[in-house]
């Protein structure tokens, strides 16, 4: 064996250990946060659905654009500009090759999902009579800016998510636009997402998917999913906040109008006139957030060492221990029993204490962070009558330990309700 390939065989085991699953105490050593206690304890952190904690290399990525070269990309053409500029590109390159998108043009950088998803949903152009279909498991972000095109007389249909019979049921040909979640920020399941695709594209209808909770958590491949548009978010994969990325089919791309238009984002103007930049840089109007974004290309390939796929199974055999101590103690779990089909998301409800107590109860009692109420998806509690729930969300980071302190505390709260 060369020594190249012995140190590469080395620097894998250091990070999977040796069956080839995370090692998630040389992992937890690079994040400072754990170095921490509050109230003399350590901190469980179980909140990543919501936001992931921060690998120090992808701090350290960020303090390096803006120790040495903060300077602006695309415009100056002096030797920080020109950093820049590269790094910029770079990050680029680094985000198409997460994602298998066929090139860097169709990588465009934005705050966050929320701003991907109103991108597509205003330069679409949608007219009177088209139909836009949604789940009925939305976060808002992917259900308020299609209620908003209802005033040009778009109509919004719903589809029981996870449910193809009832996806084919609801595709009518006025759907114009499929847009629904990958994974549900709301219980950890999937839509069958290639075949929704499939189904669409054989009725002439474009399909964007709101990628926040999958591609934080299993591999995505745009070109495999021959998905038309795909939004995700930086701080839910490891990276800053005010970061994400919106992946468009390049000749889909070059036919939107951008939302914004400004510094960067056109070849000329006048008094009376301007041209349109080409892709990227058209859809990305004004300086950007280039610690940002130089920050989420670190947590991409910090995540593509670590592996995706070994890091869903990682969270799938959490969940299965979590999984089976609630169903134990009669909880329910939202999305149903088998951990495998939600990932790192436990989503519950005990009986007779609200999911705000639960969570209090945990933060107060042993730093478990968990988040509670109705996670940005109203629609789907407001239909089912529920008040919310208490999600646990996992990720690199949680340990067999953490959960065990969990499911500790939980027993502790079923005790005293019984
Ligand atoms: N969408 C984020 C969550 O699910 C805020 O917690």
């Amino acid at each position: 064996m060369s020594r190249k390939r012995r140190r590469h065989l080395q620097g894998k085991l250091l990070w999977f250990g040796d069956q080839m699953s995370l090692n998630v105490e040389k992992i937890k050593e690079d994040f400072p946060i754990f170095l921490r206690k509050i109230h003399g304890k350590r901190i469980i952190y179980m909140d990543s659905a919501c936001v992931t904690l921060k690998p120090r290399q992808v701090v350290e990525a960020m303090n390096k654009y803006y120790e040495y070269f903060p300077a602006c990309a695309g415009r100056s053409s002096h030797k920080l500009g020109r950093e820049t500029s590269d790094q910029i590109n770079n990050s680029r390159k680094t985000l198409q090759r997460f994602i298998n998108a066929k090139s860097v043009n169709e990588v465009i950088f934005t705050k966050n999902t929320t701003e991907g998803i109103n991108l597509i949903s205003n330069s679409l152009k949608l007219k009177g009579g088209d139909v836009i279909l949604t789940s009925d498991k939305e976060h808002n972000s992917c259900l308020l800016p299609f209620q908003l095109l209802k005033r040009k007389g778009v109509r919004h249909e719903i589809f029981k998510f996870g449910n193809l019979d009832d996806f084919q049921s609801k595709l009518t040909k006025d759907v114009k636009l499929v847009a629904t979640a990958h994974t549900s920020n709301l219980d950890g399941t999937s839509n069958p997402i290639r075949n929704i695709i499939r189904l669409a594209h054989e009725n002439n209808s474009l399909v964007l998917v709101d990628g926040a909770q999958s591609v934080p958590h299993k591999k995505v491949d745009v070109r495999r999913m021959n998905v038309d548009f795909l939004a995700f978010s930086g701080h839910k994969m490891l990276g800053p906040s005010g970061t994400g990325v919106l992946y468009g089919k390049q000749d889909l791309m070059e036919r939107l109008n951008p939302l914004f238009l400004g510094g960067d984002a056109v070849k000329n103007s006048t008094y009376n006139n301007y041209e349109i930049e080409e892709l990227p840089k058209k859809f990305e109007a004004g300086l950007q957030n280039y610690a940002g974004i130089i920050g989420l290309a670190e947590a991409a390939r910090y995540l593509t060492k670590m592996g995706r796929d070994n890091l869903e199974k990682h969270l799938i055999n959490l969940n299965e221990l979590i999984t089976d101590a609630f169903q134990n103690l009669d909880i329910e779990i939202l999305g149903g029993t088998k951990a495998e089909k939600r990932g790192g998301i436990i989503s519950f409800n005990m009986k007779k204490i609200n999911p705000h107590e639960i969570a209090g109860i945990l933060n107060e009692s042993s730093n478990i962070m968990i988040r509670s109420g109705m996670h940005c998806v109203h629609s789907w509690f407001n239909a089912h009558e529920l008040k919310g729930s208490a999600r646990v969300s996992l990720y690199a980071y949680n340990t067999r330990e953490d959960c065990g302190v969990l499911i500790k505390e939980i027993m502790k709260i079923h005790k005293l309700l019984l």
